[in-house]
């Protein structure tokens, strides 16, 4: 089975792309300057030139603040982005997972999303990727659309590296206390990828819409303290992380209150469980302090 990976510079497409496949798979993973998934004949050019089975799109406008300035960049990696290559496998007969994101719901409810649930984006961000959804659903019946949160890892930017960056800097840190939602290692959804294409290559898929992230609710200020705490025994320093409001704290984007995911329908189908993002943490403070695990 050949998989093409876009969006492999990021943090995910990293992960994917050395994540451990079964060696019966081909993946190749373009880098940014050989794709620009804006561009629709690229695309297809590109899949007609690889004939993949599976595309695999973690290609996306990802800085949620810088969305509201740059809302053309945005739509147009997240929709039309997503457009294309939806259209392109079509085109060529392969499925499609592509990812998307806790933004597309507000926040306002009061326990985990389901999939049913009605999105309303609250920001450009999230906006974009609902309109991607929207168009991979529209142009390819054979799709899977994974819908994950709060992703960190060792390599990008998120917010793990930005905390053990900032307590070199500042020996107070205040961290919002009320949003709350389930923080993602890269690595795990790369795992829950390989799951997802060996159920497809089985033609046990069942295409549709699902949610993985990992498995304890939390906000970013108790993030914040389980990052320091781990990474205590190898780290400098450990400073005073204190809980503040989303109100003291201004974005130009706003963010949902709750992004928790509800995950049963993915476990249900697929046999993926939440993933565990304490172990998953530990592992990316181990590789971002210690230096990279030999895999
Ligand atoms: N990060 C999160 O917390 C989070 C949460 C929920 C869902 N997600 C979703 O998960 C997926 C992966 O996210 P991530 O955190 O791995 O994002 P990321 O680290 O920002 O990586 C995205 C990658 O896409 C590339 N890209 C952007 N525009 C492109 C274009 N026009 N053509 C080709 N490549 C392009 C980027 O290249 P450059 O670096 O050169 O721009 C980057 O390598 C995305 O769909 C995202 O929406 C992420």
């Amino acid at each position: 089975m050949k998989i093409l990976v876009f969006g492999a510079g990021g943090q995910v497409g990293r992960e994917t792309c050395r994540a451990a496949w079964p060696s019966r798979y081909v993946i190749a993973c373009p880098d940014r300057k050989t794709i620009d998934i804006t561009r629709s004949a690229a695309v297809s050019e590109i899949l007609r030139r690889e004939r993949p089975d599976l595309v695999i799109n973690l290609a996306a406008f990802t800085s949620v603040d810088r969305a509201e300035s740059e809302p053309h960049a945005a739509w147009a990696a997240n929709c039309a982005g997503a457009a294309h290559i939806a259209a392109a496998c079509d085109e060529t007969a392969a499925a499609l997972i592509h990812l998307s994101t806790d933004y597309v719901f507000n926040g306002r409810k009061s326990g985990p999303y389901e999939e049913k649930d009605k999105v309303d984006p609250l920001g450009v961000y999230g906006r974009s990727k609902e309109a991607g959804e929207r168009a991979v659903r529209a142009a390819l019946a054979h799709h899977v659309i994974l819908r994950t949160a709060w992703v960190f890892g060792a390599s990008g930017t998120n917010f793990v590296k930005t905390m053990l960056q900032l307590d070199g800097e500042r020996r107070v840190l205040r961290v919002v206390a009320d949003q709350r939602g389930t923080p993602t290692a890269a690595a795990d959804i790369a795992a829950a990828l390989i799951a997802i294409a060996e159920a497809i290559e089985r033609g046990e898929a069942v295409w549709g819409t699902y949610h993985f992230a990992g498995d304890t609710p939390i906000s970013w200020h108790g993030f914040a303290g389980a990052i320091f705490e781990l990474a205590a025994p190898r780290h400098r320093s450990r400073p005073e992380v204190v809980p503040i409001t989303t109100d003291q704290y201004p974005t130009p984007a706003r963010r949902p209150i709750n992004s928790v995911l509800d995950c049963r329908r993915i476990g249900k189908t697929f046999g993926i469980a939440p993933s565990p993002w304490r172990a998953s943490l530990a592992a990316v403070l181990r590789e971002l302090l210690d230096g990279p695990v030999q895999r």
